[in-house]
C-alpha cells in the first residue's frame, strides 16, 4: 500500500489534471480517449511492471540498473541516458505549468477569481501568458521549492503528506464532479468524452495518446526503476502496478468529466490548448457558493501533485550525476538544479518552444525509452532473474508468460507502428 501511494504520487500530477483534458479537447474527445485507455492497458501497464521489476532486481538507480544487467560499454546503457535527457527536458516545461498553478493559488488567495465572468477568467490566463516575468517568477519559485525539498532531504516528509493529499484530491474531484453533474453542459461534456466520433482521430492523435500513456504513468525515463529499487521481495509488483495505473487513470477521467461539462456550459472552447483547466475550473468556481475556498484547495492540491512528480523527475537527473560523474548528492542537486533553471527559461518565453519540447519529450523520447525498456527486460535481461522477480510475492504469478509475451511482441510492435504511422510510413 505504501508503495502504491508513493508510485501513484509520482504518476498523478499535471499529466492527469492539466494535460489529459487539454489534449483530449484538442483531439476531439471520444475515440482519442478510447485509444488512450487501450495504450494504458496494453502498453503502459506491461512496461510499468518491466521498469519496477528491473529496479527491484538490480536495486540500482536508472542508468546503473542497465549497466548492471549488460556488458561494459554496452549500448543498452544509452536507454538510461536518453531517460535522463527526457527527465531534464520534461522538468523545463513541467515547472512552467506548475508555476501557473502557483499563480492561480495566489489569485485564489487574494480573491481575484471569485465573481469573475467567463471573459474575465479568460483574461486572467491571457495576462499570465503575456507576462514573461510573471511566468518565469512563479516557475523559479516552483523549482526552488522542488530543489529545496530534495536538498533538505525532506522528500520522505513530502511523501507522507502526499498520502493525505492524494485521497483528498480524489474527494475534491468528486465534489467538483457532483457540481458538474448539475450543469447544463453535463450531457454534452460526457458525450464529447465517451461518444464515438472516429472522424476526429488522426495519426498524430494516436501518437499523442501513446505518448501520454507514458507521460502520465511516469514511464520511459527509468523513474519507476528507482521506485522498484525500494520494493522488497515480499511485495506484489504486478498488482501494485495495476493499482497505480488504475488510480492514475481514474484521476485523469474524473478531471475530464469535470472540465468538459464546464466548457460546454459556459461556451468555452474544448480545444483551447494548455490553458484549458486554468480557464474552465476557475470559471465554474467563480460562480459557485464557497468557490473561493474550493479554488484555493484545488490549486494548492494541484501544486502539491506537481511537486511530488517534479521531485521524482529531478531524482532521475541527480542520481545520474551522482552515479556517473561521482558528484556528492549536494553538488548534484546544485548542478542539476542550475541546469534545469537554464533550460527552463525558453518554454516560459516562447509558446512555440513549449509545444515543441513537450512534443519531443512526450511523443518521441518517452515512448522510445519505453520501447528500450520493454526490449531490454523481455529479450536481454537474465531470464531466471526476471521470472523470479515477477513471481516473488505476487498473486498474479500465473500471468508471467502472458506478461512476457505482451512485452516481447505487441508492446514493441505497437510503439514502432505508431511511430511509423506518425511519420507517414505506414
Ligand atoms: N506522471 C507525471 C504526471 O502525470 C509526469 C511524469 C512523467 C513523471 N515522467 C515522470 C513524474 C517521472 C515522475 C517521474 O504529471
Amino acid at each position: 500500500m505504501g508503495f502504491v501511494l508513493a508510485a501513484a504520487g509520482s504518476a498523478v500530477g499535471l499529466g492527469n489534471i492539466w494535460k489529459f483534458p487539454y489534449i483530449t479537447g484538442e483531439n476531439g474527445g471520444g475515440a482519442f480517449v478510447l485509444v488512450y485507455l487501450l495504450c494504458i492497458l496494453l502498453v503502459g501497464v506491461p512496461v510499468m511492471i518491466a521498469e519496477i521489476l528491473l529496479g527491484r532486481a538490480t536495486k540500482a538507480s536508472p542508468v546503473s540498473a542497465y549497466r548492471s544487467q549488460s556488458r561494459p560499454g554496452s549500448p543498452w546503457v544509452g536507454i538510461g541516458v536518453l531517460g535522463v535527457l527526457a527527465a531534464y527536458l520534461l522538468l523545463s516545461y513541467y515547472s512552467a505549468v506548475a508555476g501557473w498553478a502557483m499563480h492561480y493559488t495566489y489569485l485564489s488567495v487574494t480573491n481575484e477569481i471569485a465573481g469573475s465572468s467567463p471573459e474575465q477568467v479568460q483574461g486572467l490566463f491571457a495576462a499570465l501568458t503575456a507576462s514573461v516575468p510573471t511566468g518565469l517568477g512563479w516557475q523559479f519559485a516552483f523549482l526552488l521549492l522542488t530543489f529545496g525539498v530534495v536538498a533538505a532531504g525532506v522528500t520522505h516528509g513530502i511523501e507522507r503528506w502526499a498520502r493525505i493529499m492524494m485521497p483528498s484530491l480524489l474527494v475534491l474531484m468528486l465534489v467538483l464532479l457532483g457540481k458538474a453533474m448539475t450543469m447544463d453542459g453535463w450531457g454534452e461534456g460526457i458525450e464529447f468524452l465517451f461518444g464515438m466520433r472516429t472522424d476526429n482521430l488522426t495519426a498524430g492523435g494516436v501518437l499523442e495518446a501513446l505518448g501520454h500513456a507514458f507521460f502520465t504513468l511516469s514511464l520511459g525515463m527509468g523513474s519507476m526503476i528507482t521506485y522498484g529499487s525500494y520494493l522488497s521481495s515480499k511485495d506484489d509488483l504486478a498488482s501494485a502496478s495495476l493499482l497505480t495505473a488504475g488510480t492514475d487513470t481514474l484521476v485523469a477521467l474524473l478531471a475530464s468529466m469535470v472540465v468538459f461539462p464546464i466548457a460546454f456550459t459556459f461556451a468555452l472552447e474544448p480545444g483551447a490548448g494548455p490553458g484549458l483547466i486554468f480557464v474552465t475550473i476557475p470559471t465554474a468556481l467563480a460562480q459557485m457558493a464557497g468557490g473561493s475556498i474550493l479554488s484555493i484547495v484545488f490549486f494548492v492540491m494541484l501544486v502539491f501533485a506537481a511537486l511530488t512528480s517534479a521531485i521524482a523527475i529531478f531524482e532521475v537527473v541527480t542520481a545520474y550525476l551522482v552515479d556517473d560523474f561521482g558528484l556528492s548528492r549536494n553538488k548534484a542537486c546544485v548542478t542539476g538544479g542550475l541546469a534545469v533553471v537554464l533550460i527552463g527559461v525558453p518554454p516560459s518565453v516562447s509558446a512555440v518552444w513549449f509545444d515543441r519540447v513537450d512534443y519531443f519529450v512526450s511523443n518521441w523520447a518517452l515512448p522510445l525509452g519505453g520501447l528500450g525498456i520493454a526490449v531490454f527486460v523481455a529479450w536481454k535481461m537474465n531470464a531466471a532473474l526476471r521470472r523470479g522477480e515477477f513471481e516473488s510475492g505476487s498473486r498474479l504469478a500465473k500471468f508471467y508468460r502472458t506478461w512476457l509475451w505482451i512485452l516481447k511482441y505487441p508492446v514493441p510492435a505497437c510503439i514502432v507502428v505508431v511511430f511509423l504511422h506518425a511519420v507517414g510510413l505506414v
